[in-house]
């Protein structure tokens, strides 16, 4: 019997309407727009506006547009992988929400939190439900609204990320296609140059950590920059090497958008071409959980059945990894 991978069988992507430019940054901070394209290449983010909205309300549509272009209902969802690092309040999981407002009367779920890494834990942890067996229709969201944990006084941090969300359904593929292989790394100590302070249980929210702006994202960008793209690219070579695929053979990086220098040195480390490499930083910034789901979505009329797909991500915690898989369809 030819074995069971875990296919990419839909994808959708939603980004706000609200445009957050260089421009406008201008006037809030002290920086220019050459410096943060020079720097970073981004030119644009979306930020998700309105009362009470949160990263589910952007997977809401992202899955509804899934759904409706797989031609499946949310009641054939078995599995929802939300993976956030924004989730719309610390519990219950953004899953419950989302299944809940998309009508996924019959899907158990969970968040999975692995800062901008998370899609690619997600995509290789929901793979295991399919080729265990144990589910035919997983969804794996990846999504972030980081304007609610940013610190639009702050520089380095205010002009790097955006609010975004993307999907994937996986689902059994005999072909051959899906998910062939994935590699995962944590490194806690790296979490000193990367976090959010307070919220969490060893320093809750109290008026002193509001005063203290510690539930803004802390990054200390050099050093991450530093971690970022050595490991990025590293990880990256060695999925290929481990499966002795040659830069020819791949048909697309699709790389998490959190700097064009990072994405430059992994494509470079690859020895691929940059007509190969997905990018769209330009327009969305760094959308956390939600950079490679969007490239997907917006490279999809591109994509053909049999292609090589390295998706590659590094985030907080430290986490970082590849995944190699053939897409499906
Ligand atoms: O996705 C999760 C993982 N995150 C990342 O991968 C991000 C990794 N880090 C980065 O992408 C980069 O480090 C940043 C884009 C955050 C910063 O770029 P950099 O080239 O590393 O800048 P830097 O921190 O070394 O700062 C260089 C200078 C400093 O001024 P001085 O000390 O040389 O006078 C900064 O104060 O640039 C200054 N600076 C800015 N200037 C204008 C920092 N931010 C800005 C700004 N506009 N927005």
């Amino acid at each position: 019997m030819s074995k069971i991978h875990a296919a990419i069988t839909a994808v959708h992507g939603y980004v706000p309407d609200y445009v957050l430019t260089n421009k406008e940054l201008e006037s809030i901070v002290d920086t220019t727009d050459e410096w943060i394209i020079s720097r970073t290449g981004i030119k644009e983010r979306r930020i998700l506006k309105g009362e009470g909205l949160g990263t589910s309300d952007m997977a809401v549509h992202a899955v509804n547009g899934l759904l409706k272009k797989r031609g499946i209902t949310a009641e054939e969802i078995e599995l929802i992988i939300f993976c956030t690092t924004t989730p719309d309040m610390p519990f219950p999981a953004s899953a419950n929400i989302l299944a809940d407002k998309i009508g996924a009367k019959n899907a158990w779920g969970y968040d999975l939190q692995a800062a901008c890494s998370g899609f690619i834990f997600g995509l290789s942890t929901g793979a295991q439900f399919i080729e265990s067996g144990k589910h035919k229709k997983v969804l794996v969201v990846g999504g972030d609204k980081m304007s609610s944990i940013i610190n639009y006084q702050d520089r380095t941090t205010c002009i790097i990320f955006g609010d975004g969300c993307g999907a994937v359904l996986l689902e059994p593929n005999s072909e051959g296609n899906g998910v062939i292989d994935s590699i995962l790394r944590t490194d806690g100590a790296g979490r000193q140059y990367l976090h959010q302070k307070a919220g969490g249980s060893a320093r809750p929210a109290s008026h002193q950590t509001v005063d203290n702006q510690e539930h803004f994202v802390h990054q200390e960008g050099q050093a991450v920059f530093k971690f970022a793209v050595t490991n990025m690219a590293d990880v990256a070579a060695e999925i290929m090497e481990r499966n002795q695929l040659t830069s020819e053979e791949v048909t697309w990086l699709v790389p998490h958008q959190a700097n064009k220098r990072i994405i430059d040195a992994t494509a470079s480390r690859m020895g691929v071409g940059a007509e190969k490499v997905m990018i769209n930083i330009e327009r969305y910034g760094n959308t956390t959980n939600g950079t490679i789901p969007l490239c997907l979505w917006e490279w999809e009329s591109q994509l053909k059945k049999g292609d090589t797909l390295i998706l590659a991500a590094f985030g907080g915690g430290f986490t970082w990894g590849s995944v190699y898989l053939k897409w499906a369809y």
